[in-house]
């Protein structure tokens, strides 16, 4: 098995920038005139970019090189980006439960990076935390096995003071674990994932397992005069004027009158997204940042901060061929996507009744607390990369309660562990739907104060003290030292 494996993983460089985005290119060389840059509003543009899907990757054996690239974002036109293998996003990544995930990472930036994989329960040396960073030209090998549930998690590069300008410049990707508990539902596009053992026959390999299942990386950018992706954080964070779904300006997505599956990541810098269907449908809302949740539900509205993602189902049985409905951000009053009906074959179905088990964790041993404050400190102090602000024991149950001093919002992220989301305090007052189950990254947003349920297991391979990292994803707090340093052992 590993050795087909590796050979869908060599596949990369070959589907590579894809080739619809290469023939484009070839068009605008011969003359074509690359439209001019509108910023997308409320309303149906007059034509829409088809969604981008990065090239998916089965089996987990990969060979990932950032660098400078260039990526049609749509209508031919053609941006300057940084990009692993030459995608924008990067390749998706889908992995069993089980199996191992063995990445060679090539640094071809002219600084530092190190990829992290958000959301993956990992030691230390597989984290790529910022202590990790690699130069220009250097390489590191990562190998671990995927203990997670089945979920959608998000690698990108995380190297200290560079974070926001890599993720921003289009370094970021999906990393989607498969499981069995998830084959048993049969939910849309698992059709092949489950097939036996490990891996995909290729044929069907691309874009990601069937069209049914869609990976939606959102995230706002801005362009130089000439039309390259840009990095000018403000003082208040990276706010971009145009939305991107999948690296696409004013994508559509054709769809059957069926049932689909969204696997949402909130891949911005800084924008935390309020995301509804423009016809006021409802979304079945049946996952979140640690996988499936234990029943679905109907919700309407999500509220989410960079780093956190959704498993959404949306229902498109019964509408009539030409019906558009868009993904709309509430806040930016931005239309994100359009889906665009364009056949009339129905299929899938809403999974009622139980998704998944979840271990409840109770009776915490002790209690930390965490104020995020100001644009660049955590309880106080800003982040220092040899100082190991705390310890924490495997296996033991702690309360964390982090709060905001005013300078919301901060998405908290937290390395090496899932958590579960008990009480949000002050602010919105609630925990919402999508902050039950397992969660990494949770929303503050002012005067707010959530308290979380936390334990790092070790996990067999796992070989003396494990160092994480707790940070805010607003990146260009993290970059900026909201971030402090733990041991767990
Ligand atoms: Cu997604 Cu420590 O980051
Ligand atoms: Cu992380
Ligand atoms: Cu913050």
């Amino acid at each position: 098995m590993k050795d087909a494996d590796r050979a869908e993983g060599e596949q990369v460089p070959e589907r590579g920038i894809g080739l619809s985005r290469r023939s484009l290119l070839k068009a605008m060389l011969a003359g074509a005139a690359a439209p001019a840059l509108s910023k997308t509003g409320w309303g149906r543009a007059a034509a829409r970019n088809p969604l981008y899907f990065p090239p998916t990757i089965y089996g987990g054996n990969v060979s990932l090189t950032c660098a400078p690239a260039q990526a049609n974002l749509g209508g031919g036109h053609i941006s300057n980006v940084l990009a692993y293998n030459g995608t924008f996003p990067a390749p998706t990544l889908a992995v069993r439960k089980g199996q191992f995930v063995n990445v060679v990472l090539h640094n071809g930036l002219a600084q530092e990076t190190i990829t992290h994989w958000h959301g993956m329960i990992v030691d230390e040396q597989n984290d790529g935390g910022p202590h990790m960073a690699i130069p220009p030209n250097g390489s590191h090998s990562y190998s671990y096995p995927v203990v997670n549930r089945a979920g959608l998690n998000f690698y990108h590069p995380h190297p200290h003071r560079l974070t926001g300008e890599q993720v921003c410049l289009g370094l970021a990707g999906a990393l989607i674990v498969r499981d069995a508990e998830e084959d048993a539902l049969g939910l849309p596009g698992s059709l092949y994932s489950g097939a036996p053992p490990l891996s995909v026959p290729r044929a069907r390999a691309t874009p990601f397992s069937s069209k049914y299942e869609v990976p939606l990386i959102l995230r706002d950018a801005n362009f130089d005069g000439s039309g390259n992706l840009r990095y000018n954080p403000g003082g208040n964070g990276f706010f971009g004027d145009t939305p991107l779904v999948n690296g696409t300006i004013e994508a559509t997505l054709s769809v059957d009158a069926s049932v689909y599956r969204f696997r949402v990541l909130n891949g911005s810098n800084a924008r935390v997204m309020r995301l509804a269907l423009s016809n006021g449908s409802m979304f079945r809302l049946i996952g979140n940042d640690g996988g499936l949740l234990e029943f679905g539900s109907q919700v309407g509205t999500f509220v989410i901060g960079p780093g956190e993602r959704l498993d959404v189902l949306v229902d498109f049985r019964g509408y009539a061929v030409g019906t558009s409905v868009m993904l709309r951000d509430l806040d930016a009053n931005w239309d994100l996507i359009e889906f665009l009906v364009t056949s009339s074959h129905a299929e899938g179905n809403i999974p009622s009744g139980r998704l998944s088990t979840i271990e409840r964790l109770a009776n915490p041993v002790r209690t930390r607390t965490f104020e995020f404050e100001g644009m660049n400190k955590v309880n106080g102090r800003s982040f220092d990369m040899n100082r190991i602000d705390f310890q924490v024991p495997f296996g033991e149950v702690e309360r964390w309660i982090l709060t905001t001093r005013g300078t919301a919002p901060h998405p908290v992220h937290i390395h090496g562990a899932s958590f579960q989301v008990r009480s949000r305090t002050g602010g919105r007052g609630q925990v919402f739907p999508w902050e039950t189950g397992w969660k990494d990254t949770v929303l503050l947003l002012d005067a707010e104060t959530v308290e979380v349920l936390i334990r790092f297991d070790r996990q067999a391979y796992y070989s003396g003290p494990q160092r994480y990292v707790i940070h805010c994803h607003k990146l260009e707090h993290e970059d900026a030292g909201m971030m402090s340093n733990f041991v767990v052992n």
